[in-house]
């Protein structure tokens, strides 16, 4: 969905956030050191300055299609990803999503050593970061992502409509306002990656509520799930 001043009015609030104020500057900001999950002091979504940064700029689609020529080789041209779930694809998500995603990762709190030389400080701003989260979630989502082998969809759809539809919503649409991606129309290999790499604590910046629902939940459960959600109807291009 596209931001408005009112909603993210209301995230800044929900974040009881302490915001900086001013003009972004180009690279200024220094990497802020990662606190492992492991610690006492780790915070899920914790209002970090960078994020808080890139939010508060409304950003230009047009600048942002310029910046995403970068990611294209690896994201492909309209950031439809590719269906062997190596990238994923970004059309479509949350701009809160993609702006936490980004900004998690310059801090290390999400590894991603393939990706940050063209995404870390000094190589984006918090305005170009703002920029193409504004260009990629209005992007179309076609219906051609990668998709399970759809042999348990029953105990995908029982699983997820017990354990994952209040977050991510019953049609996986997400919810910008609580920076829970869209999962619908994403690569079925790349959700199954996420979804095991969140449970067994890899993805360093997981949700810990989503942990504790993934936590002893079998592979070929996840699997089922993932399959279950590939192939989840995305809505039309706006
Ligand atoms: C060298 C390949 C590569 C390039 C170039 C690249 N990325 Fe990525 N990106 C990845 C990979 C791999 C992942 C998935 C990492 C994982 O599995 O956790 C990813 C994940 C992401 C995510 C998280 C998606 C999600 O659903 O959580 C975002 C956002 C993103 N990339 C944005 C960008 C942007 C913006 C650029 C250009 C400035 C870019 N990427 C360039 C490889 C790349
Ligand atoms: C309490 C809310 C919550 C619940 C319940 C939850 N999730 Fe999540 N999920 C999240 C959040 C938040 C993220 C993003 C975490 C981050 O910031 O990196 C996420 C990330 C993901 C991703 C990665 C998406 C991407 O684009 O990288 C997948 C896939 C996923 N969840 C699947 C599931 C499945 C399957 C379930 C049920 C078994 C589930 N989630 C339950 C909140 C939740």
């Amino acid at each position: 969905m596209i931001r408005s001043r009112t909603m993210l009015a209301a995230v800044l609030v929900g974040l009881g956030a302490a915001c900086t104020s001013g003009a972004p500057t180009r690279s200024a900001a220094p990497t802020v050191a990662a606190v492992p999950m492991s610690s006492a002091a780790y915070v899920w979504n914790d209002a970090e300055a960078d994020k808080l940064r890139a939010m508060r700029v409304l950003g230009d689609p047009a600048r942002g299609e310029q910046a995403f020529i970068s990611c294209r080789g690896c994201h492909r041209a309209q950031a439809l990803g590719r269906p062997d779930g190596s990238y994923p694809r970004l059309a479509g998500q949350h701009d809160t999503v993609l702006i936490k995603q980004l900004t998690d990762m310059q801090a290390g709190r999400r590894a991603n050593a393939k990706m940050l030389p063209f995404a870390d400080h000094g190589v984006l701003d918090t305005r170009d970061i703002a920029d193409i989260a504004s260009y990629l979630t209005r992007l179309p989502v076609p219906a051609d992502n990668g998709k399970g082998p759809g042999t348990d969809l029953a105990t995908g759809q029982a699983q997820y409509d017990q354990l994952c539809a209040s977050c991510h919503g019953p049609r996986g649409e997400g919810d910008a306002a609580k920076f829970y991606p869209r999962v619908s129309g994403q690569h079925f290999k790349y959700l199954l990656r996420e979804i095991v790499d969140i449970r067994d604590g890899r993805r360093n910046n997981g949700d810990p509520r989503m942990i504790e629902v993934t936590r002893g939940l079998p592979d070929p459960v996840l699997a089922s799930i993932a399959d279950y959600m590939s192939r989840m109807p995305v809505r039309p291009a706006r």
